[in-house]
């Protein structure tokens, strides 16, 4: 461990606060690398006497900064991980950052099963890091995951963070295109979750360069109006769901009405927008009848 300055630290908290960056990236890195949290530097300020001790020196903290500043690279991405849920999660450049508003989806799943206590087999496809997944079968310890992803490198990752986060060998993985890899659980799904890549093209092409630059393009790009991957998914859906099983869809914004109209045509009822924490209609659920 190293010892920090202490006043060095405030003082470049006190530059960032002043300046156009972001204090709580700056808070995440010092979490995320040094092992310092946010109730550290509350502890520190009551008692400036305290020692302040890091993961890694001084030095190598101010050029990870660097680089995120300069290069615009996320901090999640300089140190290899995240927290998302009650989880630390490892990335690489292969997975996107898991979102915060995508944790919902964990919520909108159990809820739907709550007052049903039979084993529940569901598919997560397009599983990046596995985050998803991870916590449905965490947080429903009968429940069964199927997790698919068309990125090797990215159910390296997935694999990686489920043997760390859970002992229970209760995902499978598999690497193909959508629900190709799943072919031997037709007609045996209780449950289809999946955040496509779901950006359309226009704003795919306008994103800030802290995403395009770093995060996956197979991992966010919709094709011309979002939906391709989106259409895909449903017109398979029947082939793997039981009857009464139902489908979790992320989208963009503007994309649930249209989703809704696909579900119909499928053979799907019950349909629902569902808004995330900023009031969108983040996620769209139908049941397949
Ligand atoms: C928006 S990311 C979601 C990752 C993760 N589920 C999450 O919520 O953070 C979409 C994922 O779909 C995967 N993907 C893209 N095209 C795919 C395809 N044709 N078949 C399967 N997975 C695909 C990407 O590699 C990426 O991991």
């Amino acid at each position: 461990m190293y010892e920090i300055p202490t006043k060095k630290l405030f003082l470049w908290i006190r530059d960032i606060k002043n300046s156009d960056q972001n204090i709580d990236d700056f808070y995440l890195l010092l979490d995320l690398v040094a092992g310092i949290t946010k109730s550290d530097l509350f502890l520190l300020k009551i008692n400036s006497k305290q020692k302040v001790f890091s993961k890694i020196d001084f030095y190598t903290l101010k050029k990870k900064w660097l680089e995120h500043t300069r290069l615009s690279k996320p901090i999640q991405y300089i140190c290899g991980s995240t927290y998302w849920r009650n989880f630390r999660i490892e990335l690489s450049k292969d997975v996107l950052i898991p979102r915060v508003e995508t944790e919902q989806i964990v919520e909108i799943a159990s809820d739907i099963f709550r007052t049903e206590d039979k084993k529940v087999v569901f598919a997560d496809l397009g599983t990046g890091s596995g985050s998803i997944a991870i916590s449905l079968v965490v947080e429903n310890s009968h429940w069964k995951g199927l997790a698919t992803d068309i990125d090797m490198n990215a159910l390296h990752i997935a694999k990686k963070n489920h043997n760390k986060i859970s002992s229970e060998s209760n995902i499978n993985f598999y690497c193909g295109n959508w629900w190709e890899p799943l072919i031997n659980y037709a007609g045996m799904i209780n449950l289809v979750i999946s955040n496509p890549p779901y950006i359309p093209r226009n704003i795919y092409e306008r994103l800030p360069s802290s995403i395009i630059d770093f995060e996956p393009k197979k991992a966010l790009y919709g094709g011309e109006d979002g939906l391709s991957h989106i259409k895909r998914i449903i017109s398979d859906a029947p082939k793997f769901l039981v009857k009464g099983g139902w489908v979790i869809l992320e989208n963009h914004f503007d994309q649930s009405e249209k989703i809704k109209i696909l579900l119909r045509e499928y053979g799907f009822d019950s349909l629902q927008t569902i808004n995330d924490t900023f009031g969108i209609g983040r996620f769209t659920i139908g049941r397949y009848k």
